[in-house]
């Protein structure tokens, strides 16, 4: 029987490395993307800046579904900026856009889509977490006006590179606190859906800090891959997209755990942040976010 998977992120870096583990015909692979072609995929057109194209991506889906039902979903897209001044077309913080609140969209636009027993996997990070100490600036909210309108934050950050990180760290929270509510929704139970936010841990050789300043994208960024050795936090390419197509498919998650970190090429299973774990914070990010995106 064929698989469905619709995926976004599948163009390059950790998401490019989890396609060979889907092959045709065993999986009908759709994807999202802002230029060019996937090959094996159906590709249809999706920039994660803007809304209405999320919105259009969704509507190509259904269609392309023709009332088939998704097996998987994987929201693995993301970036990094080196400061919080691009806005996306909806005039929102762009990799608060981006990251979260186009996935966020996108989530609630196909889940009726889903297939009972599907799998929804969202692409987290480690740098959610301050306890990790991943060098990236930990966020300190996931106030989603906040995060959406940088200049409304009295917490905001001064220097803009600082800023810009600790944008990726709270969308990447964001991320994680989506997949925790929507594991816990009564849609999830009866349809049995394995729900669950993934961080790749520190991957090297990926396209994410294209954006970054020289030094971090020709220097610091090359060269990390000298160091997994010695990092069991870092994984390789291979490693990382092998985890991610592992929980599309096929990985168990032990009874109640949606948070899978991969370390030293191994999936565990860790506590969330503190943050993370704050219901009335998620609550609130959820219905803040469907207000964002033009849902509420
Ligand atoms: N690498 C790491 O160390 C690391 C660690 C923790 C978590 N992550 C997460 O892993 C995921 C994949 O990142 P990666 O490291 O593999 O980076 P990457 O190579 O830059 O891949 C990012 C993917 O997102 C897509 N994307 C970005 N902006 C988009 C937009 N506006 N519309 C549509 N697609 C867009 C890119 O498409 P284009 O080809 O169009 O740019 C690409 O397919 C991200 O969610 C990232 O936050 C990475």
């Amino acid at each position: 029987m064929t698989r469905t998977i619709v995926m976004t992120g599948a163009t390059t870096g950790i998401g490019a490395a989890a396609l060979a583990h889907w092959p045709a015909p065993a999986t009908r692979l759709i994807v999202g993307a802002r230029k060019g072609h996937v090959a094996g995929a159906e590709t249809l057109p999706l920039d994660l800046a803007s809304l209405t194209s999320v919105r259009g991506f969704a509507d190509g889906v259904i269609a392309a579904l023709g009332g088939a039902r998704i097996d998987a979903l994987v929201l693995n897209a993301g970036g990094q900026r080196p400061d919080t001044d691009a806005r996306s077309v909806d005039g929102h913080e762009l990799t608060f856009a981006t990251n979260h609140l186009a996935h966020y969209l996108l989530l609630r636009l196909l889940l009726p889509q889903l297939a009972p027993g599907a799998r929804i996997v969202i692409t987290s990070s480690g740098t959610h977490d301050p306890a990790e100490r991943t060098g990236v600036p930990p966020p300190r909210h996931a106030d989603a006006r906040r995060l959406a309108d940088p200049a409304g934050d009295p917490t905001r950050d001064a220097n803009a590179i600082t800023a810009g990180m600790r944008a990726y760290s709270a969308s990447k929270l964001c991320n994680l606190m989506t997949a925790l509510t929507l594991a816990e929704t009564p849609d999830a139970a009866s349809n049995a859906w394995i729900v669950t936010a993934y961080d790749p841990g520190l991957t090297p050789g990926t396209g994410l800090a294209r954006s970054q300043m020289w030094p971090v994208r020709a220097l610091i960024w090359p060269l990390l891959p000298l160091l997994q050795p010695f990092r069991p936090g870092m994984n390789s390419l291979a490693a990382a997209g092998r985890g991610l197509a592992d929980l599309a498919t096929d990985a168990r998650p032990p009874a109640g755990r949606v948070y899978a970190s991969l370390r030293k090429g191994v999936l565990t299973w860790p506590d969330p942040s503190v943050l993370a774990q704050d219901a009335a914070a998620r609550a609130q990010l959820w219905a803040d976010s469907a207000r964002l995106t033009g849902l509420a």
